[in-house]
């Protein structure tokens, strides 16, 4: 990292103050320690450091509504909060009000660096090499899986790069047995791993499907999401983004700290829908939610999945509910998405031309910008001559 950040702690806790700074000085210079919020937004605003502490042990509410302002006066910089314990509400919280990351207390050592640094890389995107693709849906059962799997399956296939399938259903994932791959190395693995992680480990740990692409797993026992925090999403993220050219990730149905770290990291989230009124309805508010965490329509898309053209419910309806058009529409083609599952192959493997698989695959195109193979075309036919020519020939 280049320059040192400059930093402003706000706490009136002397202990926890000195405990920040020990742990920070390598990477940040602190200008300025506040006790009082009211003097330290006006300092932050004459003079805007590049990461701010507000210690919100006393009074998370005082706290959040300073972050909130804060982000205000400027975006970039980066907030964080120290807290005694980290709950679900306090997260969406603070996540509206543009937190960059929390750090819980007492901390162990080093961790609060780590974080900085995580935060100021995904900020920056200093080492960042690798788009990140999440499939997300408000209910089960919607083709998250379906869709995610197959499309790490055809952005390699049309890219030949780097592709990782993530699979972040901690406890009942089924990438692999989308996949027929037997149980490897999972999100688990990789987080106790992450220390001596590299370019080499990385790729020799990953289990890779014969088509190409890796994929990172779950385990076979039932496991405790719980084990893994939103930081170790942004940790495990951070490095496939370094390392790889795209990320997909199948998340699990739910807003929990590790879905929001995901979605965070992501470049855009796709959010399934069908054509019915109660997942419409239920995706209307899922929409709503991820915008007040502040993932709007520049991040997130909806994708109709399982569309059928005679419904009841026409893409042109669902519009007018979720008020956004559908980024891409993949056809309802039960027998073979079931086909597919029951074989453990991706779609591309099963029925090539069904419908289904070739809308995934533009899909895929329309994200890489990648023309899919189909439709390149021969010289003669780019320029409308192969007709001409032939009739040409035959006089
Ligand atoms: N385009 C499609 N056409 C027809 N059936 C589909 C389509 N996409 C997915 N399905 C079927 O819908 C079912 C659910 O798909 P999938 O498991 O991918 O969804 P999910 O959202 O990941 O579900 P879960 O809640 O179990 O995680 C499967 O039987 C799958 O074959
Ligand atoms: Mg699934």
């Amino acid at each position: 990292m280049a320059d040192k950040k400059t930093a402003v702690i706000i706490s009136e806790d002397r202990s926890l103050i000195e405990n920040v700074t020990e742990e920070i000085q390598p990477l940040v210079e602190i200008n300025g320690v506040f006790d009082d919020p009211l003097e330290a937004y006006g300092a932050v605003k004459q003079n805007i450091p590049g990461l701010v502490f507000i210690d919100i042990v006393n009074n998370s509410k005082e706290g959040l509504l300073l972050a909130e302002r804060i982000n205000r006066i400027s975006p970039k910089i980066l907030i964080f909060l120290l807290a005694k314990e980290k709950n679900s509400d306090l997260l969406l919280q603070s996540m509206r009000a543009g937190v960059a990351d929390y750090i819980i207390f007492p901390v162990a050592s080093g961790a609060i660096l780590k974080s900085l640094e995580d935060s100021i890389q995904t900020r920056e995107g200093v080492t960042r090499r690798g788009k990140i693709y999440s499939f997300f849906s408000t209910k089960g059962s919607l083709g998250t899986t379906t869709l995610a799997v197959n499309m790490a399956d055809h952005i390699h296939s049309l890219s030949g790069e780097r592709v990782t399938a993530v699979d972040l259903n901690l406890d009942m994932g089924d990438v692999s047995v989308f996949l027929d791959l037997p149980p490897a190395y999972t999100a688990f693995d990789m987080v106790r791993d992450l220390k001596r992680m590299d370019e080499n480990l990385l790729l020799s740990s990953l289990i890779r499907h014969e088509r190409g692409f890796y994929v990172l797993s779950t385990p076979e026992e039932i496991s405790d999401p719980e084990d893994i925090k939103g930081e170790d999403i942004t940790n495990i993220l951070s490095l496939f983004a370094k390392f790889m050219d795209y990320i997909i990730i199948d998340l699990p149905h739910e807003f929990s700290e590790r879905t929001i770290a995901a979605m965070n990291l992501s470049d855009r989230v796709f959010v399934l829908i069908q054509q019915s009124l109660p997942v419409v309805k239920s995706v209307r508010k899922g929409l709503q939610l991820l915008q007040e965490l502040g993932f709007g329509e520049e991040k997130v898309s909806v994708v109709l999945n399982r569309y059928v053209e005679r419904s009841e419910l026409t893409p042109d309806d669902i519009l007018q509910i979720i008020k956004q058009p559908a980024f891409a529409l993949i056809a309802n083609d039960h027998l073979t998405a079931t086909d597919a599952i029951n074989s453990g192959k991706p779609l591309e493997l099963v029925r090539e031309s069904s419908r289904i698989n070739r809308d995934i695959a533009k899909f895929a195109s329309k994200l890489t910008g990648i023309k899919p193979k189909q439709e390149k075309r021969g010289w003669r036919e780019a320029l409308g001559l192969g007709r001409f020519i032939s009739t040409a020939l035959k006089t």
